[in-house]
């Protein structure tokens, strides 16, 4: 069975963590191989690091004229190492669409809102702004539709009245350690 996942991330890496810890546990059975990373300073690069993972990456965005030449580098470096899921965490750049059919229904991504609410780049602030009483995270099928592909795990918790940015974020970010290395497990042994 190949198992191996590639983690794309962008900011301090704790989904990539979580996922790392539940490999270590036994309760995830995929195989990290690949991190990359589009900033110098994302703490999943240390942390992708520390573990030991075969394969980690800074690719800088500005090496790259546009979008699509970005992307082929980093599907250069999964196709090479022969990765059959990619796992978006934190990963906070649009993808090409020649990257999503290079890797049909083989890109997953993790967002902090139940879709179809509060898509794009500030779902927790979004929705404090809305002042909804619930939110939670999603796990999809990345598409080209932005955070509209189909949905395969969400989990909620309540919105408090005392809530601000940080602290509904974490809440959330609870949540998302226990469905994203779910999701991913049971999507390898299915395939
Ligand atoms: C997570 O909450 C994830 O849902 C969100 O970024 C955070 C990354 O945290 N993703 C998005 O907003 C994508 N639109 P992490 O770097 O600690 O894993």
């Amino acid at each position: 069975m190949n198992n191996k996942i590639a983690v794309l991330a962008s900011g301090k890496g704790s989904n990539l963590k979580a996922i790392l810890e539940a490999v270590a546990r036994g309760d995830c059975c995929a195989k990290v191989e690949v991190v990359i990373c589009n900033k110098a300073d994302a703490g999943a690069l240390q942390i992708a690091k520390k573990a030991g993972v075969p394969h980690v990456y800074f690719i800088n965005p500005k090496d790259y004229v546009g979008r699509e030449a970005f992307d082929a580098a980093c599907s250069q470096v999964i196709q090479d190492a022969d990765c059959k899921l990619i796992v978006l965490a934190g990963y906070m750049r649009i993808l090409s669409e020649s990257f999503i059919q290079t890797f049909p229904q083989h890109i997953i991504n993790i967002h902090p809102s139940l879709l179809p609410s509060f898509i794009g780049a500030d779902a927790v602030g979004d929705a404090l702004r809305y002042g909804v009483k619930v939110s939670g995270c999603t796990v999809h099928i990345v598409t080209k539709e932005l955070d509209s592909g189909p949905i395969l795990a969400q989990s909620c918790v309540p919105v408090l009245i005392e809530d601000d940015h940080a602290s509904l974020h974490a809440r959330i970010q609870e949540k998302e350690y226990e469905i994203y290395p779910d999701v991913i497990d049971k999507l390898i042994k299915d395939s």
